[in-house]
């Protein structure tokens, strides 16, 4: 499963792509927003961030046909990295089929159902992106939803990925890897957290003390 960090932050960006353990970002017109910068000077941040082979999901700001097309295909123009988040409404689903026959891939945002995400993978989508911390918000099972989405693709072969987004904890994390999905969006304190362990530490305390106290000598 890829990991994805879903945040416009320089900062944060930069120290997991450092790492080595993200595939891409996502953001959306509410991270973009309160980083307080330019967009333009902040999408060409991002993109001396990250390395070549990252995915970079950019998000439209349009509900018509007409202008999402206009604005997916300006993103899209930018870098061949950029994949385009376009909302799940009957225009959106309209241009994400035009644009995928274009060869512009297209991320549908704010998917909440299993009928959603079937109408998605019909119209070509690249990434379906169920939001399930937003679900659980209004008391609705999440995981339940996605994996209907896995079912439901794995029965017709589809080639649409499963973006698991609106991650609220580690758990999320993990219960995504278990459901299969291809991509987990995640903040970048969760991501941060997955490699903690209390025993990783108190194990490398005892390791180093143990040498120390031998008085060896290393190789180099
Ligand atoms: C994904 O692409 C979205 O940006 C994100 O996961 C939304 O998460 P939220 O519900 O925490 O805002």
């Amino acid at each position: 499963m890829k990991i994805f960090i879903d945040s416009a932050q320089i900062e944060q960006i930069k120290e997991l792509e450092d790492l080595g353990v993200i595939s891409g970002i996502t953001t959306n017109p509410t991270l973009a927003s309160v980083t307080g910068k330019n967009f333009k000077d902040l999408v060409s941040e991002i993109f001396s961030t990250l390395s070549k082979d990252r995915i970079i999901n950019l998000e439209v700001i349009a509900t018509d046909y007409e202008t999402i097309l206009k604005q997916a295909r300006a993103l899209a123009a930018l870098d061949n990295r950029v994949v385009v988040k376009i909302p799940c409404i009957p225009d959106g689903l309209k241009a994400c089929k035009k644009l995928s026959e274009e060869g512009i891939r297209v991320n549908i945002t704010l998917v909440f159902s299993p009928m959603q995400a079937l109408l998605c993978a019909n119209a070509g989508a690249y990434f379906v992106s169920p939001f399930v911390g937003r679900l659980e918000d209004i008391s609705v099972d999440g995981m339940e939803i996605v994996s209907e989405i896995v079912k439901i693709y794995k029965n017709y072969d589809y080639k649409t990925q499963i973006l698991f987004a609106s991650v609220r904890s580690v758990e999320h994390i993990r219960l995504a890897a278990l459901a299969g999905v291809d991509v987990v969006t995640s903040p970048y304190e969760y991501i941060k957290e997955l490699y903690k362990h209390p025993l990783t530490d108190t194990g490398l305390a005892k390791f180093l003390k143990d040498w120390t106290d031998a008085k060896e000598e290393f190789i180099v």
